[in-house]
């Protein structure tokens, strides 16, 4: 698919034609304009929403980054999309779904790059340290069970630097800026969608376990210092991995293994 102009509206018929019969994408909402695609898509779930539905914006005037943080959403440039999923892991292994978003990411995002993303736990990828694309995973859990997650993935595809607010401009990037050209927003999508499918897939059948070798060789963090932010306590050491389960390890300055479920990760220099 050629890439179009800037300023140019998705084709979603396009992309329907493209999806056919994927699990995830059967039913695309898509808007010009919304507040949240993750927000929307938590109403369409309560509401009875069936699994692979996706909610699909052109821009958000309110989109969402973890701990509260917005996600700056120009038109016509970038992805932002929710999937509804209703997992049938129990609700522990629901952050699973983000790492295995994370390896669906990488994979597409790889294929229109000349080198490989890298992914900071647990839900930022990365090209040579900048953010690329963010994942914000919601999920509604009753009497022990995973009732939905909304899994909303923002990605920078057309978004110059340059164009970017100041506070960006160190610390974000965009498939433009890396490939030198503009890409089809089409093609990223039909692609993102089908490896989210099959990473799912993948999870739901075989479990983490399946998909962790990929997540591991995406590592960014592998062996680097950083500091750990665990909602009012902070762990300082080197991170060492993942398990078996996708928590994050990392051996603390008193030589004790730590294994981090949830947390806010800073890369240290030393
Ligand atoms: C992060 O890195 O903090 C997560 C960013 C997630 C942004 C996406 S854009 C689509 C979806 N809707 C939202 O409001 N947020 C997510």
């Amino acid at each position: 698919m050629p890439p179009a102009p800037s300023g140019v509206a998705l084709d979603i018929a396009c992309v329907k034609a493209y999806l056919g019969a994927n699990r995830l994408g059967a039913t695309l909402h898509y808007f010009q304009e919304i507040g949240s695609t993750n927000t929307h898509a938590r109403e369409l779930a309560e509401r009875g929403a069936d699994e692979g539905e996706i909610v699909i914006a052109e821009t958000q005037t309110h989109g969402r980054g973890r701990l509260g943080r917005r996600w700056e959403s120009p038109p016509f440039t970038n992805l932002y999309l929710s999937l509804i999923l209703r997992p049938t892991l129990p609700p522990r292994h629901a952050p699973q779904i983000t790492l295995a978003a994370a390896v669906a990411l990488v994979e597409t995002v790889g294929s229109f790059l000349s080198g490989p993303p890298a992914i900071k736990w647990p839900n930022d990828i990365l090209f040579d340290g900048k953010k690329l694309a963010g994942i914000l995973t919601e999920a509604a859990c009753d009497a022990g069970r995973v009732e939905y997650v909304v899994l909303g993935i923002g990605l920078n595809i057309n978004y110059r630097i340059a164009a970017m607010p100041a506070e960006l401009r160190q610390r974000a990037t965009s498939i433009v800026d890396l490939a030198g050209t503009n890409v089809s927003r089409e093609s990223v999508l039909v692609r993102l969608i089908q490896d989210m499918d099959r990473c799912y897939g993948e999870l739901e059948e075989s479990g983490f376990e399946a998909l962790r070798p990929r997540w591991e060789a995406h590592f960014a963090l592998r062996g680097q210092r950083v500091q750990v932010e665990l909602g009012g306590q902070t762990v300082v050491g080197r991170a060492l991995g993942i398990d078996r389960e996708g928590a994050l390890i990392v051996e603390d300055d008193q030589g004790q293994r730590r294994s981090i479920v949830a947390g806010d990760v800073i890369p240290l220099e030393t």
